[in-house]
Parts: C-alpha cells; structure tokens; sequence
C-alpha cells in the first residue's frame, strides 16, 4: 500500500483510510465465498449508507430468520475493513453486509447474479458537503483545512474510496454482471415507503402493509437519531467525535458551494457521466 497523504493509503487504484486494512485482507477478497444468500449494500461513502442499513436490516428482522447482533454494524460490517472483523464465513445466513468497494475489489462470486447486491447514489454536491463535514469529525480521516481544499480533493478523487464519479461510473457500466438495485438517497428522502416497498420486492420479502409502515417509522432520521443500535453512536469519540446523522436534507450544498465550483460538478458530470442519462435530484 502507498501512503498517499497523513490518513489515506493507496491500493488496486483505490484510496483506503490508513490502518483500516491490508492489502492481504483486499485480495483476500477474491476468494471471498459469496453465498446465494448474502446481501450486499454498496455506497460511495456520505450517500446514506446507514441509513439503507437500517432499512435492510429492520425489513429482515420483520421478516424473520434473521441472527441478533448488538448493533447494525455488527449486523451488516464492512466486508474491507479489518477491525473488529470476526470469520465473516462462519456466519449464519443470511449474511448482509456492507461496502464502499469498486466491482473488481469485490468477490468475483457476486457474478453469480444470485446474491443481491443494493447501491445507494447521492447526488455529489450535497455528498460533497455531507463528507466535508464528516471528515472533520473522524477520526479516521484528515481534518480538512477549508471547504476549498477538501472540494479540490473530492473532484480530483483524492478522498478516502477515491473518486466520486469514477465509483458512480464503475458501478453503472457493470450492472448487467450483478444482481443489483439502484436506489438513490433523495428518492428515499422524497418517498421513504416507495423505496422500503422497492427494497421489500427486490429481497423477495413479502410485509404486510402495516409491517412496512413500521420498517419506514423506524428508518426516519428522527427515529434513527434516537436509536443506540443505528446511530453509530456506539463509536468511540476517537472515531467519530460528532453525529453520524447531521441534517439528513437534499440541498444543503446550497449553503456551501459556491456558483464555480456548482457549475465545475455540472462540467465533471457532463464530461465523465453525460452520456449514461443519470438524473440527479438537487433539491
Ligand atoms: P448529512 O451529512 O447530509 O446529514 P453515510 O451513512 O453513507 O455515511 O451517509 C450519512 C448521511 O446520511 C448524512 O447526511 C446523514 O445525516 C444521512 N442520514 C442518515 N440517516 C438518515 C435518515 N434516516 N434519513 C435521512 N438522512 C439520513
């Protein structure tokens, strides 16, 4: 692994926090055996990964079947990381777990098209700002010096799991080798229970309308802020000294970005996105 600044290290063209894992335990992942049941959530990191943790995992406990752990990290961890890692192979189905990896860092396995894999997009200004914010809060990363810098190390991908729209790229152009949903965070914020019913039907799980109304209660950001299991408040100050959950809003870019760097997003979507017709939700 290169080291590539005080907190980020680079592997496979991928850039990782520092001491968050080896490079054994990344391709370690290749022979990683994935199993018809595992689900797997993948996000670019400030997307609402947490909170599409919630969801899957309230819709499976509704469900049934599912094995308790303490807390939603527990229940879905990272499948990169390697701290607190337990023998994720000796878990019982089904296994969810979660990631901010790129398709080829991840199990050639997934290409079974069998396991179901969910990837969460934000739109990247408002992501922008939720990782700005959150970088001055973790431990793991660099506290950035102004909103500036920390926007000119977004676009030019030097973050922690690189670049924005490589990540949204990569993972568009390679749907058809996965068995995967796209949900976006702002359909969620728009309508929260079209998304939990979209996620129900992709998991094959089949709630009753009042089960569903439930798993949405639970997953708003006023629930979720309160609950000790999905809060990641369970994380040590040295991890993340403030809120996990910040706003929780679509456009709060606006009381951030400036008009140039508004437009240098439109330019470097236009240039590296135009032609795939995604359409993001701004405010
Ligand atoms: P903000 O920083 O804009 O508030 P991730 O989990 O991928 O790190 O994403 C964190 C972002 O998701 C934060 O955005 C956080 O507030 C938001 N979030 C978490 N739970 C949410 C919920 N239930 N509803 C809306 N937003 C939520």
């Amino acid at each position: 692994m290169e080291q590539i600044t005080d907190c980020l290290c680079r592997y496979k063209n991928y850039n990782f926090g520092i001491g968050l894992t080896t490079p054994e335990h990344i391709d370690s992942l290749q022979s990683f055996e994935i199993r018809d049941s595992d689900v797997l959530l993948v996000t670019y990191p400030k997307s609402g990964t947490i909170w599409t943790q919630q969801i899957i995992i309230s819709i499976c406990e509704s469900a049934g079947g599912l094995h308790e752990y303490p807390n939603n990290l527990e229940q879905m961890p990272w499948l990169e990381y390697t701290e607190g890692r337990g023998d994720y192979a000796l878990r019982p189905s089904p296994r969810l777990f979660s990631s901010h990896l790129t398709p080829a860092l991840l199990p050639p396995g997934l290409k079974a098209k069998k396991a179901k894999i969910i990837y969460v997009t934000r739109n990247p200004k408002d992501n922008i700002v939720s990782y700005f914010h959150f970088s001055g809060n973790s431990g793991d990363l660099e506290t950035p010096k102004s909103f500036e810098d920390f926007f000119e190390q977004y676009v030019t991908g030097n973050v922690g799991a690189s670049s924005w729209f490589d990540h949204i790229r990569d993972w568009h152009s390679k749907r058809d080798q996965y068995n995967i949903l796209f949900l976006s965070y702002e359909d969620m914020i728009l309508d929260l229970k079209e998304a939990v019913t979209k996620i129900c039907h992709f998991l094959g799980k089949n709630l009753s309308d009042a089960a569903v109304e439930q798993v949405v209660e639970k997953s708003t950001f006023k629930t979720m802020k309160k609950d000790v299991k999905a809060n990641y408040e369970f994380l040590p100050e040295e991890k993340v000294k403030k809120d996990f959950m910040r706003k929780g809003k679509i456009g709060d870019w606006k009381n951030t970005l400036t008009e140039a760097q508004s437009q240098r997003v439109d330019q470097l979507l236009h240039e590296t996105l135009g032609e795939m017709s995604l359409k993001f939700i701004w405010e």
